[in-house]
C-alpha cells in the first residue's frame, strides 16, 4: 500500500538509523529482555554520558581533495577488517532472536568484521566459532580456575583470535531495571559454554536479579593484576583488557603484557557516574603512547562517533546494544543491516570531512564543541 508520498508501509517501517532500530526492538521484545539489554546501572548517568560526549565534539572538515568513496578498511591487532566497527561481547543474544550469537557471528562476518563471542552466550562457543570470520573471546574469569582454563583453551581450540578478558565487573553493577524485574533466563536459555556443570543455569528465586546473584555466587570478585599475568601464562593468544577508563591502570595493563585495551563502562552497566569513553579515551591513548592499540566501545550510534573516536585515537569501535537491536528486529539480516548503515554513515562522512581512509583521520579533524548539542 502506498502512502501519500508514495512509500509502501514497508518501506516507510524500515528503520533509517540505530536509534529508530532499537524502537522496533522494543516493540517486539517481552519488557524483561528489552529492559535488560537498555538498562545501564544506577540512575543511568554513565549510559546517558557515553551518548552526551559525542555531542560536545565537532568536526572540522577538509574540502576539495578529490575524495569520493572513501577506504574503510583498517588492521586490530593485524587483523583486518573492513570496517573499524567490532562486535562488542554481549551475554545471551537468544533473549534478542532464537538464533542468537549464531546469527550475530554470521553478521559480523558478512560485514567483514570481528565478532567478540561472550563467556555469558546462549549457544556454545564451538556452535558460534562456525559461523563467524574472524572472532575473538570475551572472558569472565570464574573463582573456578580450572573451569576458566578449560574455556579458554576451548576458546583456543575453536580458533579464537584474542582473548578480552572483562576488568569492569569484579560484581555486576545494580541495574534496577532488572532488580524490580527479578532478571532471570527464560526456561531453555542457559550459559551454555557451562553445559553440564553446576554453572550452567542463574537460579531462580532471588530477591531482585537472579543475574546478579549468579555473578556474586561464581566470578572472582577479586581480581588483581597478577590473575591478568596468569592468564597470560595459560595462553598463546593476545591478552585484551576491556573496561579500562584510568591512564595510570592502561599503563601497568601494558606493563602486564596487554596486546590491546579496550576503553569501556560496559555501556553504563557497572559502575554508575564513571567516565564516559570518549572523554576517558585521550588520557588513556597518551599513557600507552603507541605501544598498543586502544579500542573505545560505549554510544557509538552515528558514523560521525565513530570519526570521533577514531580522531582522539581510537584504533577501532566496539558496538553493543546497537547490533543486538537489530538481532531483535530481523536476526542475523537486521544485525547485518545496523552495520551497513554505521557503514554508510562512515563513508559518507569520511567524504565529507575530506579524508579518502580511515588512516587520514588525524586528531586535527575535531575541535571541542563550544555550544554543545544534547545528541541524545
Ligand atoms: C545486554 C548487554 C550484555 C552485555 N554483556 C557483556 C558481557 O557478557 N561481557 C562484557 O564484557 N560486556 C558485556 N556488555 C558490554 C558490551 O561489551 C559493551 O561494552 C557495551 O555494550 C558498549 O556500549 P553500547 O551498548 O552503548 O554500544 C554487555 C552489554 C549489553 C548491552
Amino acid at each position: 500500500m502506498n502512502d501519500a508520498h508514495g512509500a509502501d508501509a514497508e518501506t516507510a517501517a524500515m528503520p533509517l538509523n540505530v536509534m529508530e532500530y532499537e524502537e522496533a526492538a522494543r516493540r517486539v521484545l517481552a519488557p524483561m529482555a528489552f529492559d535488560y539489554i537498555a538498562g545501564g546501572s544506577g540512575d543511568e548517568v554513565t549510559l546517558r554520558a557515553n551518548r552526551a560526549a559525542f555531542g560536545r565534539w565537532c568536526l572540522v572538515p577538509r574540502v576539495l581533495r578529490g575524495v569520493g568513496n572513501p577506504d574503510l578498511g583498517t588492521t586490530v591487532l593485524g587483523q583486518q577488517i573492513d570496517l573499524p566497527v567490532l562486535f562488542a561481547p554481549v551475554a545471551f543474544h537468544r533473549l534478542a532472536h532464537d538464533q542468537g550469537e549464531k546469527a550475530s557471528a554470521g553478521a559480523a562476518r558478512s560485514a567483514g568484521t570481528i565478532f567478540i563471542a561472550g563467556t555469558s552466550s546462549t549457544y556454545p562457543l564451538e556452535e558460534i566459532a562456525p559461523r563467524a570470520g574472524l572472532w575473538w573471546f570475551q572472558l569472565y574469569m570464574y573463582r573456578d580456575r580450572d573451569l576458566t582454563r578449560r574455556l579458554v583453551q576451548r576458546a583456543e581450540a575453536a580458533g579464537a583470535g584474542a582473548l578480552v578478558v572483562t576488568v569492569d565487573t569484579p560484581l555486576l553493577g545494580r541495574r534496577e531495571a532488572d532488580e524490580r524485574n527479578r532478571f532471570v533466563l527464560p526456561d531453555g536459555l542457559s550459559f551454555a559454554n557451562f553445559l553440564g556443570t553446576d554453572v550452567a543455569s542463574m537460579s531462580e528465586g532471588s530477591e531482585g536479579s537472579n543475574l546478579s546473584t549468579y555473578f556474586r555466587s561464581n566470578l572472582d570478585t577479586t581480581l588483581t593484576w597478577a590473575d591478568l599475568d596468569w592468564l597470560a601464562s595459560i595462553t598463546s593468544l593476545p591478552v585484551i583488557p576491556k573496561g579500562i577508563l584510568h591512564p595510570d591502570d592502561a599503563r601497568q595493563a601494558v606493563e602486564h603484557g596487554a596486546r590491546a585495551i579496550v576503553v569501556s563502562n560496559h555501556g553504563g552497566r557497572q559502575l554508575d557516574s564513571a567516565i564516559p569513553t570518549l572523554d576517558a579515551l585521550p588520557a588513556v591513548v597518551d599513557a600507552v603512547a603507541g605501544g598498543v592499540e586502544v579500542l573505545l566501545d560505549g554510544g557509538v550510534r552515528r558514523g560521525t562517533d565513530v570519526i570521533k573516536a577514531l580522531a582522539l585515537g581510537a584504533r577501532a569501535v566496539m558496538i553493543g546494544r546497537p547490533y543486538i537491536w537489530g538481532l531483535a528486529v530481523d536476526g542475523e539480516q537486521g544485525a547485518q543491516r545496523v552495520v551497513e548503515i554505521l557503514r554508510e554513515e562512515i563513508s559518507l562522512d569520511l567524504t565529507l570531512c575530506g579524508c579518502a581512509s580511515v588512516q587520514e583521520v588525524k586528531r586535527g579533524l575535531v575541535t571541542q564543541a563550544r555550544c554543545v548539542e544534547n545528541v541524545g
